[in-house]
């Protein structure tokens, strides 16, 4: 893939299940429905919240690639939302941010202790879909994907050498907290293909569950809040280690280093550090390598759709590629 990807619209990749998507908004709201009335405030408010939809897109364009056309894949989708809605309100919480979606977030607008038992409660109901539907193959690569992301989660909380973390560890990090959610979804739509697709498509979404979480690091330091929806510059704030920044750190001078030492040493960066190291990270060729790194994965996931037949949804897929490295939020 060259340095220059066609932009491709969310809406272009969403088009071959546009349709469905609107059943799984409608199915998400169904299963986390409530009748105690602090969670269906809860709720209601993360109903406002209006994702991309993106791993629900994925499970079902996989499933469509695939050949397969079963009206539980819409269910199944709306579980994996779900889950990630659940890791996300969680993951909010973990990382003291006040903004999702543009909209204020759990931890923000209720409290930290509301943010643990609703990421609990989401999550349940999740399981709870998938005992219902009796699917257990779905169950067990869902359950599987959920506990590695919060391994995921761990490893980044437990990065405490932050100048000495490296791009392996990094690459372990994202793998598990991100890509392995992108790849159960594409697993799980294509669950009762033949074997070959259901392979290719687990590792395609593995690759292009990396690159979608190098491009979110990139736009942590590229974007303001008003395009992502999310605080920008909260990684550096909370001293989280991005590619941008491991590979900068391999090649800034002996003072850039001790402003980037200085910076994780601060509880509390003032805004003039944060941008000084961003500054630096954009000089040193962070930003660069960790874009090129993107693209080198979505072009490894490209290779694993050519077992599929043409269709309509394998050519969305490829356009999913191109979309999670271009996109802007
Ligand atoms: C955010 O995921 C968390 C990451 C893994 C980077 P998305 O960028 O898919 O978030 P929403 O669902 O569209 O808000
Ligand atoms: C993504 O982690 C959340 C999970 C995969 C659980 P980040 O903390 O990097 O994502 P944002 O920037 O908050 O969306
Ligand atoms: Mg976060
Ligand atoms: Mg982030």
């Amino acid at each position: 893939m060259s340095q220059q990807v066609a932009r491709v619209s969310l809406r272009d990749v969403q088009l071959p299940v546009a349709g469905e998507l609107e059943q799984v908004v409608l199915e998400l709201r169904r299963v986390i429905a409530a009748d105690f009335p602090i969670v269906s405030e809860v709720n209601d408010h993360l109903l406002h919240m209006k994702g991309k939809l993106f791993r629900p897109t994925l499970l079902l364009l996989s499933h469509q690639a695939a050949g397969l056309k079963d009206p539980r894949a819409v269910t199944l989708a709306a579980v994996v939302e779900l889950i990630h809605l659940a890791t996300l309100v969680h993951d909010d919480s973990v990382d003291h941010s006040v903004l999702r979606r543009g909209l204020p977030t759990i931890n923000a607008l209720f409290s930290h202790q509301i943010a643990v038992i609703m990421g609990d409660y989401l999550y349940s109901r999740a399981i709870i879909e998938l005992v219902r539907l009796e699917d257990h193959e779905a169950l067990r690569v869902l359950a599987r994907v959920t506990n590695e992301m919060t391994v995921g989660e761990m490893r980044q909380l437990e990065a405490h050498d932050k100048l000495a973390y490296g791009e392996r560890a990094y690459d372990e990090l994202i793998r598990a907290k991100t890509a392995s959610l992108l790849s159960g979804a594409c697993e799980v739509g294509a669950l009762t293909a033949p074997p070959a697709f259901r392979h290719a498509l687990a590792r395609f979404g593995m690759l292009l569950g990396m690159a979608f979480q190098i491009t979110d690091d990139l736009l942590d330091y590229t974007q303001p809040e008003a395009v992502t929806g999310k605080p920008s510059g909260l990684d550096l704030r909370e001293h989280k280690v991005t590619l941008p920044l491991i590979a900068a750190l391999a090649r800034v001078s002996a003072d850039g280093r001790r402003v980037i030492a200085e910076l994780m040493e601060a509880a509390e960066p003032g805004d003039d550090l944060v941008s000084e190291v961003i500054r630096l990270v954009e000089s040193a060729g962070g930003l660069e390598t960790a874009r090129q790194r993107a693209l080198d994965l979505a072009q490894q996931a490209e290779a694993e759709l050519d077992v599929l037949p043409p269709s309509p949804a394998r050519d969305a897929l490829q356009g999913s590629i191109a979309y999670a490295v271009e996109r802007r939020s």
